[in-house]
């Protein structure tokens, strides 16, 4: 099990001026922020990005959103991180996220669900080099 996840502060949660609040969270759940900026993503970027979900009915409707205003992509740090996260994030949607889980409380919707999490220590690793290079990481 690896030690860093890519998370993303999605831009319902942005626009909403969460993103200080979500952090702070992390950082009181005991994980380290080694990198993060703002980033609007192009339609381009973001298909990509959800390449895997293309055949999926949600697919359209997924790239507007997560095109439709600046997000916060960032590495966090953790031991078992991807598991960490996840757990401390909630389920997909908010209505079945656990008591004091990010989503739960800051999530609108199953889309406009706040934030993402890689799911598997491989897809973590791509996710992170989608967004960072290792010089724009800092463990701190
Ligand atoms: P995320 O963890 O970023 O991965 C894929 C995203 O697709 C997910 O969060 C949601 O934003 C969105 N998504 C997943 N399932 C659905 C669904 N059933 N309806 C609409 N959007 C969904």
């Amino acid at each position: 099990m690896g030690n860093y996840t890519l998370g993303i502060i999605k831009p319902d949660a942005v626009r909403k001026n969460y993103t200080g609040k979500i952090i702070d969270r992390f950082l009181q759940g005991g994980f380290k922020i080694v990198a993060a900026r703002l980033e609007h993503l192009s339609r381009e970027q973001a298909e990509k990005f959800y390449a895997v979900h293309k055949e999926r009915p949600f697919f359209n409707d997924l790239i507007e959103f997560m095109t439709s205003g600046p997000c916060m992509p960032f590495v966090a740090e953790h031991k078992n991180a991807v598991e960490s996260y996840r757990k401390f994030i909630g389920a997909t949607n908010p209505t079945e996220a656990a008591e004091g889980t990010i989503r739960r409380d800051f999530a609108e919707s199953i889309q406009n669900n706040a934030v993402h999490g890689s799911d598997s220590d491989e897809n973590a690793e791509k996710e992170i080099a989608f967004f960072f290079t290792v010089s724009q990481i800092h463990t701190i």
